[in-house]
């Protein structure tokens, strides 16, 4: 359907095109169903782009997200390219996109299903109800500190640099969204780094702390450092509202909450940047469970973490919150029937055991040919 949101498709490697081809499934639907339409151009990022162009994003392909409304992301990497030398990596692709869309604030949110309470690793009653928002820092830090690289001493000795740097603007803006995406849920904001032993942290906490004080009283404000707040996210994950953190520690600490929801395979997220003159936010919506190499081409990799970031991409950039609501209630729905990927089940379990829990093993495909019969049942 011709429309005047901008939307380009990115779906990378591994399991990146075919949880995909189950959103594709998903657009469709909204187009026939909700007159909610696009206009969708489709490239290649990663090692997907390497094979065809020499390069994990072309210049095209950059120039088109840059003027896209949203950009709708699989994921990147795989064996074949691990060898590469580092700025040609499936990833540079993915970290490109970040840097030139200035993509700051990375929105991950850990939520339970009631469905999945049991697909935890964590007890029922340490994760019912949790609903958490990890709040990463995605353009600056070790990610892209300078300088940076490997090179070879007098002595001999090869030698590896990263450089973990931090501006007071860049804590600020990250800071800020945390505590304005705060006010919208339980008013609490966890601000973590490591400034026991980190400039960069002692920096982080104070800026996050003046910027409470000038503008965000109304907001709980905590610290914690990182490897304290590692610890409590599986001793008591209820405690926190919103996290904001740095690229690194965000990284790792939104894998591990993704645990708390019982699969990697559940997390959606969002990358936002700056809104411009008219409010318009840049945006790109991925998953984080990555390309899974592993399990890709199988037909098993779970489609919700990509269909719970194309909700987000209904919310955040086009302001279509009752259609967000929708895609979610049909994910929780597929989930109470039973619909469960294999990443969803406890490692092991056998098809009877299954069927006595009600529980159904579906492959890709059937989950999203699930959620749209599910969508369907809704309007
Ligand atoms: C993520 C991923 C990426 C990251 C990789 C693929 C570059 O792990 O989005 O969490 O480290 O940021
Ligand atoms: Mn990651």
């Amino acid at each position: 359907m011709a429309s005047n949101r901008k939307l380009l498709v990115l779906p990378g490697d591994g399991i990146g095109p075919e949880v995909m081809n189950e959103v594709r499934k998903i657009v469709a639907w909204m187009g026939r169903k909700r007159a909610v339409g696009f206009d969708i151009s489709e490239d290649a990022v990663g090692g997907d782009a390497l094979d065809r162009h020499g390069v994990p994003l072309t210049d095209a392909a950059m120039a088109k997200a840059l003027e896209a409304d949203a950009v709708l992301f699989g994921s990147v990497g795989g064996p074949k390219w691990d060898t590469l030398p580092f700025d040609k990596k499936p990833e540079r692709g993915l970290l490109r996109l970040r840097k030139e869309m200035d993509l700051f604030a990375n929105l991950r949110p850990a939520k339970v299903f009631d469905a999945l309470v049991d697909a935890s690793s964590l007890k029922p009653e340490i994760v019912k109800g949790l609903d958490i928002l990890i709040i990463r820092e995605l353009t600056g830090g070790v990610y892209f500190g300078e300088p940076r690289g490997v090179s070879t001493r007098p002595d001999g000795q090869r030698e590896a640099i990263d450089t973990q740097r931090y501006s007071t603007s860049e804590i600020r803006r990250v800071c800020a969204v945390a505590f304005e995406l705060a006010r919208k849920r339980n008013n609490k904001v966890c601000s973590s780094e490591k400034a026991n032993v980190m400039h960069t942290g002692v920096l982080w906490r104070e800026e996050a702390t003046k910027l409470h004080k000038e503008s965000y009283t109304d907001v709980q404000l905590n610290h914690m450092y990182a490897d304290a707040l590692a610890m409590q996210l599986v001793r008591w994950p209820a405690q926190f509202d919103v996290i904001v953190t740095d690229n690194l520690f965000g990284d790792i600490l939104s894998d591990e909450a993704s645990m708390l929801t019982g699969s990697l395979g559940m997390l959606p997220s969002a990358s936002l940047g700056a809104p411009d003159a008219t409010g318009r936010r840049k945006a790109l919506y991925e998953p984080i469970h990555g390309s899974a190499p592993d399990i890709a081409g199988k037909g098993i990799a779970n489609p919700l973490a990509e269909t719970l970031s194309y909700a987000m991409m209904l919310r955040y950039s086009f302001d279509l919150g009752g259609e967000a609501d929708l895609v979610e209630k049909a994910v929780e729905n597929v989930l109470a029937a039973g619909y469960r990927t294999a990443d969803l089940l406890p490692m092991g379990s056998d098809a009877a055991k299954l069927t006595a829990q009600g529980l159904r093993k579906v492959g890709t495909q059937e989950m999203g040919d699930a959620l749209v019969k599910e969508l369907d049942r809704l309007v």
